[in-house]
């Protein structure tokens, strides 16, 4: 959790700037009815069909067990239903973006969890996992990806998205890599992609799939 200013909007910059997980929880559940006319609407983010269309290039199996870590109000799930995923569980820490979420009727599953801590699922669960907008500054740490890796099947997928910056500043960089050179995982894509187009800011769209144990 950082005190850094990071945007000049005061919403993102409660978002941004909460210093432990009762704010930043207080922030999306004041946001949460808002959360979709101010991202998409205002500030461009568009993020989650990025995110969607990257694991179209890599996931084939439309019925594919897919976690939408950090889901929010369900926007990345919205995207997969379009492309035609069938099979699609949700998880948020925040109550209030989960049961946006829930409204949508398109996740079998909605989880209340902190994926900066470890989850009560089993090993080798999810065909797949996206994760978006959840690695930033202040949200979900870089220990966050053990675990997504844990509740992964040997061969599955993992994309998420590191906002700019973060990357570099929060370590998330430096642990991605790691986990390359220890064979956890192997990368099957990488590159910039715009995050919130209106406010300029990009993010790094990451695709991993686990190695086998
Ligand atoms: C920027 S929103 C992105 C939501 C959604 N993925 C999207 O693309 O619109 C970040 C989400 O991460 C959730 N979040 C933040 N920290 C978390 C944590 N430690 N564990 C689980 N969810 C977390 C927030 O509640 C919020 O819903």
């Amino acid at each position: 959790m950082g005190k850094t200013k990071i945007s000049d909007n005061k919403t993102l910059d409660r978002v941004y700037t909460a210093t432990n997980y009762q704010e930043l929880m207080s922030a999306y559940g004041d946001w949460a009815k808002q959360y979709e006319n101010d991202t998409v609407g205002a500030f461009g983010y568009v993020a989650h069909i990025a995110t969607a269309k990257a694991l179209t290039d890599v996931v084939d199996d439309k019925d594919s067990l897919i976690l939408d870590a950090g889901c929010g109000t369900g926007l990345v799930g919205e995207q997969l239903v379009e492309h035609g995923y069938t099979n699609l569980e949700a998880l948020d820490y925040s109550a209030e973006m989960l049961k946006e979420a829930e409204g949508k009727n398109i996740y079998s599953r909605h989880i209340q969890a902190d994926l900066s801590k470890p989850l009560d699922i089993p090993n080798n669960k999810y065909d797949a996992i996206v994760c978006t907008g959840t690695f930033t500054y202040g949200h979900v740490t870089p220990d966050g990806f053990d675990e997504l890796v844990r509740i992964t099947k040997p061969g599955g997928t993992i994309c998420f998205t590191v906002r700019e910056g973060a990357y570099e500043d929060h370590g998330y960089g430096e642990r991605l890599e790691k986990l390359e050179s220890d064979n956890i995982w192997k990368l099957l894509n990488k590159f910039d992609t715009d995050y919130l187009k209106e406010e300029n800011v990009s993010c790094k769209m990451c695709v991993y799939r686990v190695c086998a144990e």
